[in-house]
């Protein structure tokens, strides 16, 4: 049995011995590369799937209605809000920032370097979503990177080291432009 994988449900009032009850629904998705096949209400959220049912804390609460992107996972590579995302919708690959890897290794050199990570509850969605501007674009101008921010809200560091860690790893890959530093 994997790590993220279900025990047996329990069987109670209103169960078939073959299926799930009342709301519950089965999720069967892969989350930073294991299969997860478990049992959870229609309307649970991706977010409360990965925080609760399977542990994955990384992924943080902030607004619950889709306006600060602290809860940013990547759906097939593409940044996806987990609060307003039901678990039982999603059918790509899910990943967190538990599943990072040597892609977004720059990117948390980089924050390390700027200490561009100050409470931290922005960080894993910043870092996602960076990871996926620099697989579509390896080397933005400071324009595409606020772009790419655009949803994600930062309470403590005025994003002036996000930004600088951001140039660094443009410039790593190549970047020529010439942005002033803020
Ligand atoms: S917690 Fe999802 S956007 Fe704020
Ligand atoms: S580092 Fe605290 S919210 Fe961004």
């Amino acid at each position: 049995m994997s790590e993220f994988e279900s025990p047996a449900p329990e069987l109670g009032p209103g169960r078939a011995p073959d299926g799930p009850a009342g709301d519950e629904v089965i999720v069967n998705i892969d989350v930073n590369g294991e299969r997860v096949r478990r049992l959870c209400s229609a309307s649970r959220t991706l977010l409360d799937f990965l925080r609760e049912d399977l542990r994955l804390t990384g992924s943080k609460h902030g607004c619950d209605v889709g306006d600060c992107g602290a809860c940013t996972v990547l759906v097939d590579g593409v940044p996806r809000l987990s609060c307003i995302t039901l678990a039982v919708e999603v059918e790509g690959a899910v990943r967190t920032i538990e599943g990072c890897g040597p892609a977004e290794a720059p990117i948390i050199a980089a924050f390390d370097t700027h200490v561009a990570s100050q409470c931290g509850y922005c960080t894993p969605g910043i870092i996602l979503c960076l990871s996926h501007l620099y697989t579509e674009t390896p080397c933005p101008d400071d324009t595409a990177i606020r772009r790419a921010l655009g949803s994600n809200i930062c309470r403590c560091t005025g994003y002036t080291k996000i930004l600088a860690a951001a140039r660094q790893v443009a410039a790593a890959n190549g970047a020529t432009h010439t942005d002033e530093p803020e």
